[in-house]
């Protein structure tokens, strides 16, 4: 039997766990009925409105989820907004390391803190776009009446443009996620010390002894 200890972290609670996976879902959704409403070689799967139906009932979770984390957990709404939106001199110097760190290189990375200068783009381009998709949809769903032929095409290139950017941005944030092993962050919450040494040596320094856990 072996008697090894890890020392872990813990770097989210179970709400924020249950609202990110429960967002992938909604946001995968979006993402496939989108696609079969836009794409004519998929038109055949839009027959009998289903996936209309589906597109719009996934809405209601899309945007109600990151409010009610913000009513929720108003303090750490507000960090993370304002952390993505935060760039500092080490964040410079990480994106010149970026290349290297894509292919999975840590070598002279600078310290970074909770989030990495990579994750902070990651999220505030989610923020941005979570925006815009979600304004031009409503312009969509609702404008008919009101905007006119231009204004319908000009929210439609808005929101296509941003579900674009949203799916090439979950691209990136998946590939990640595998290349640095962060998943055990958004299952169980847990991060080893060393991973978090690692990717976020000076969020790991702030933290007291107390919150590593031996197990
Ligand atoms: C299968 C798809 C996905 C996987 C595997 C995944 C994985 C992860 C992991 C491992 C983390 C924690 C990273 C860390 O240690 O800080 C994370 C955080 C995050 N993810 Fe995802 N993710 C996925 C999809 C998405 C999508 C679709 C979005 C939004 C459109 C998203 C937005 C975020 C945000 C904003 C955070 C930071 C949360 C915070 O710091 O409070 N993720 N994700």
């Amino acid at each position: 039997m072996s008697s090894e200890s890890v020392r872990l972290v813990q770097r989210y609670v179970t709400g924020q766990r249950v609202i990110h996976w429960a967002g992938v879902v909604t946001f995968l959704l979006l993402l496939a009925t989108g696609l079969v409403l836009l794409v004519p070689g998929l038109s055949s799967l839009a027959a009998g409105g289903v996936s209309r139906l589906v597109h719009r009932i996934a809405v209601a979770p899309f945007v109600l989820l990151p409010i009610l984390y913000g009513l929720f957990n108003p303090q750490r709404a507000r960090e993370l907004i304002v952390e993505s939106f935060t760039y500092t001199r080490q964040d410079v110097a990480w994106f010149k390391r970026m290349p290297g760190y894509f292919f999975g290189s840590t070598k002279d990375l600078p310290p970074q803190g909770r989030i990495n200068a990579g994750q902070k783009l990651h999220h505030a381009g989610t923020f941005i776009m979570f925006v815009t998709v979600t304004v031009s949809g409503f312009m969509l769903w609702f404008g008919k009446g009101q905007l006119g032929p231009d204004g319908l095409g000009l929210a439609a290139i808005a929101h296509d443009v941003s579900m674009l950017g949203l799916t090439v941005l979950l691209i990136g944030h998946v590939y990640f996620t595998f290349v640095y092993d962060a998943l055990s962050a958004m299952l169980t919450g847990w991060v080893t010390e060393e991973y978090a040494r690692l990717e976020h040596p000076q969020w790991l320094a702030e933290l007291p002894e107390s919150a590593i856990v031996v197990k």
